[in-house]
């Protein structure tokens, strides 16, 4: 059993910090994840991010305590954390994942011009795991 959690959230860096503030956001994840076995993806496009981290639950407690008081996004809308019973990225401390067509796609067929994941409801999170999953 693991603990699993997705979220999106949004981004309060201006444009031209972006890139500087996803870089160190992914150092200091592979950090914590691998030391902690945390396993996830995040996508981020359009100025949010989705992600879905999993792990031993306090850990991953742990975690979105410190993902609360992250200053680098805001509007944080929790989708699920519940026990499942394997875990799905268990290849990737932090599994990135670009923009893609597929994920657009997705946001399209339900009405969202841009990837706005905090309008998502909850019962479209498994199949957008998907999608990230088979994600090259
Ligand atoms: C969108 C987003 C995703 C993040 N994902 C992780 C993560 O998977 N693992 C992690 O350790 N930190 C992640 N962080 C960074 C944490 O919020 C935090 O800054 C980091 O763990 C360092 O915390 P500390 O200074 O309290 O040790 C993420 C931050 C953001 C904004």
């Amino acid at each position: 059993m693991t603990f699993q959690l997705c979220y999106a959230s949004k981004t309060t860096a201006p444009h031209h910090q972006l890139l500087n503030d996803l870089r160190e956001i992914f150092g200091e994840a592979r950090d914590f994840n691998i030391l902690h076995q945390v396993r996830g993806v995040l996508y981020f496009a359009d100025e949010h991010f989705f992600q879905c981290i999993e792990g031993e639950e306090s850990v991953i407690l742990r975690l979105l305590e410190k993902l609360h008081k992250d200053p680098r996004h805001q509007q944080i809308k929790l989708f699920n954390a519940l026990m499942i019973e394997h875990a799905h990225f268990t290849q990737w401390s932090m599994k990135y994942v670009r923009r893609n067509s597929k994920i657009q796609q997705f946001f399209k067929n339900r009405g969202l011009l841009r990837f706005q994941p905090l309008k998502l409801d909850r019962q479209d999170v498994p199949l957008l795991l998907q999608l990230l999953y088979e994600t090259e």
